[in-house]
């Protein structure tokens, strides 16, 4: 039984980490996607709520596990007995952040490794915070999230679509 953990701030969850998470479901026999808690990022969405939204879309992935976490990320997946972790990788400007987490992870814990899937190429300049900022203008982002989000997106800026 192959568990990986997906984790991230999911602030909030977008159709690029839906994507991620499709690919990664076909990867590996069970899925948990684990929402950080890192209040210090001032999320827009508490910790519940972007649980929440995440478990609303993944519904349809019976290999699926959704919870959250403020530990560190090898010590949560070790505690899931999960020694993958799985990341999005999008452009170039990803990686010099991925590639100083994954070599940090792996000086924390060697015997958890990471896996980076690459979305689909249409979701290659998507990203949470460009979705807030887009909404908080009043642009439309119906087709960078799934309807549950665009829901909470509409209920904290009335005026975006
Ligand atoms: O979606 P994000 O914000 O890029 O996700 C980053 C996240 C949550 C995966 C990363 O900050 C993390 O793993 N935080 C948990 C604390 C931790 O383990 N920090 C050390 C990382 S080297």
């Amino acid at each position: 039984m192959k568990t990986a953990v997906y984790p991230g701030s999911f602030d909030p969850i977008t159709n690029g980490h839906l994507d991620i998470i499709e690919r990664a479901v076909r990867l590996f026999d069970k899925v948990i996607v684990a929402v950080a808690r890192r209040e210090e990022k001032r999320p827009l969405f508490s910790v519940t709520e972007r649980e929440q939204l995440v478990r609303q879309v993944v519904t349809c992935f019976p290999n699926v596990e959704v919870t959250s976490f403020s530990d560190l990320l090898v010590d949560f997946a070790r505690r899931m007995n999960a020694d993958i972790v799985i990341r999005g990788l999008r452009a170039v400007l990803d990686f010099d952040y991925e590639f100083q987490m994954v070599l940090l992870n792996r000086k924390l814990a060697p015997t958890v490794d990471t896996v980076f899937l690459l979305p689909s190429e249409k979701y290659f300049y998507l990203s949470s915070s460009m979705v807030k900022e887009i909404a908080a203008l009043g642009g439309a982002v119906s087709c960078f999230v799934p309807p549950a989000v665009l829901a909470a997106l509409k209920s904290r800026y009335p005026v975006c679509q």
